[in-house]
């Protein structure tokens, strides 16, 4: 089954085709980062108008770059939430009026399964049962994964996300959006020892996270040295190496805990900070004590991205999942509402 994948739901907009048989044939990605950085944030009316923009080029592009009909293609999936809207409805009614006329199926794919569901692109795929850490933007979750649909959700962040408290830290210190990847690059210049940030909730019982504080902790430990004349670059490094390793820190040791509690031994990570090398690595050193593994999914896929969403959308077509015409988005759907396949 060959399968469109269109992902709207934030400032990305992406398309691929996987196909069931051959695997991933194309991904393109237009990155609306450049409309964005001047509002130190997404605005969500200019998201939904770009992606109208770039979208047909983009499934032009995905088509000729595979070498590929459009009377081939068997099926589209689209992301239907959680997101924005606006952004939203701009792929879900690419992908029903393009299904319509067509002829095909169209299914609306939840966009954090397609993040779960990357790392089965690469080429040493996780086995279910696994332990996923999803990171993004606007989640922070720990769940139980027996199998794509059953989901068990075992923590959760009670404020920001962790990839939001990447972003609003680094805005509090003077960087670029979007944060994460700019506070991962000054880090690798930190000093280490400089500052030491706290590692929130994990004195207490349970897996849920709150990144909040640590926002706070870096606007005051910024505001400290800039009135002691100390605001120069290598402050920033030194923070945002702080803040890293508390953030990576946190999650490493909740994740040992779900690992311990769950009894398994493979951990997923998925969703933009999973792109982080330090996480990656910290990860990899806890599992290595543990006798187990950490799967996740190359950097491209770890964010936003068309291919997840063709992946997850195929693995659900397959099973014999489709809807009606109607044009419906969520921005908030939890996953352990998904049926399981
Ligand atoms: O999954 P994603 O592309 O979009 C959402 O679904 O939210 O995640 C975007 C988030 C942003 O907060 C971004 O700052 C963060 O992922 N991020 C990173 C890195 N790359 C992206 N955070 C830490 N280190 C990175 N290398
Ligand atoms: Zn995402």
């Amino acid at each position: 089954m060959l399968v469109l994948g269109l992902e709207t739901s934030c400032d990305e907009t992406g398309v691929a085709l996987y196909d069931s048989e051959r695997g991933l044939l194309a991904d393109a990605l237009f990155s609306q980062i450049d409309l964005h950085r001047a509002y130190g944030g997404v605005v969500p009316e200019l998201a939904s108008r770009d992606h109208v923009k770039r979208m047909l080029p983009l499934i032009r592009q995905v088509l000729a770059e595979a070498d590929c009909a459009a009377t081939e293609i068997d099926a589209i999936a689209y992301t239907a939430g959680p997101g924005l809207v606006g952004a939203l409805l701009v792929g879900a009614s690419c992908a029903q009026a393009l299904a319509f006329a067509w002829d095909i199926p169209a299914l609306g794919v939840h966009h954090m399964e397609g993040h779960l569901l990357a790392p089965m692109l690469e080429e040493q795929p996780p086995q279910f049962p696994f332990v996923a850490l999803l990171v993004s933007g606007g989640h922070t979750q720990l769940v139980q994964v027996d199998g794509i649909g059953q989901y068990a959700l075992l923590g959760e962040t009670l404020d920001d996300a962790a990839g939001e408290a990447f972003d609003k830290t680094a805005k509090l210190i003077g960087l670029n959006y979007p944060g994460g990847p700019e506070i991962a690059r000054l880090a690798k210049q930190g000093v280490a020892g400089r500052f030491t940030f706290p590692r929130p909730m994990c004195d207490r019982p349970g897996l849920d996270f709150s990144f909040s504080g640590l926002k706070t902790f870096a606007l005051n430990t910024w505001q400290q040295c800039r009135s002691a004349g100390d605001d120069g670059d290598q402050t920033r490094c030194d923070i945002s190496l702080a803040f890293e390793q508390a953030v990576v820190d946190t999650l490493t040791y909740k994740c040992r805990r779900a690992l311990k509690q769950t009894g398994l031994k493979r951990l997923v990570i998925a969703g933009g900070v999973s792109a982080n090398q330090s996480l990656r690595q910290g990860l990899e050193k806890m599992l290595g004590e543990l006798g187990g593994n950490v799967y996740y999914a190359r950097p491209q896929f770890c964010t936003d991205n068309g291919a997840m969403i063709a992946y997850a959308g195929c693995q659900r077509l397959l099973a014999g999942q489709q809807e009606t015409l109607a044009i419906s988005v969520q921005a908030r759907w939890p996953m352990e509402q998904l049926p399981p396949l």
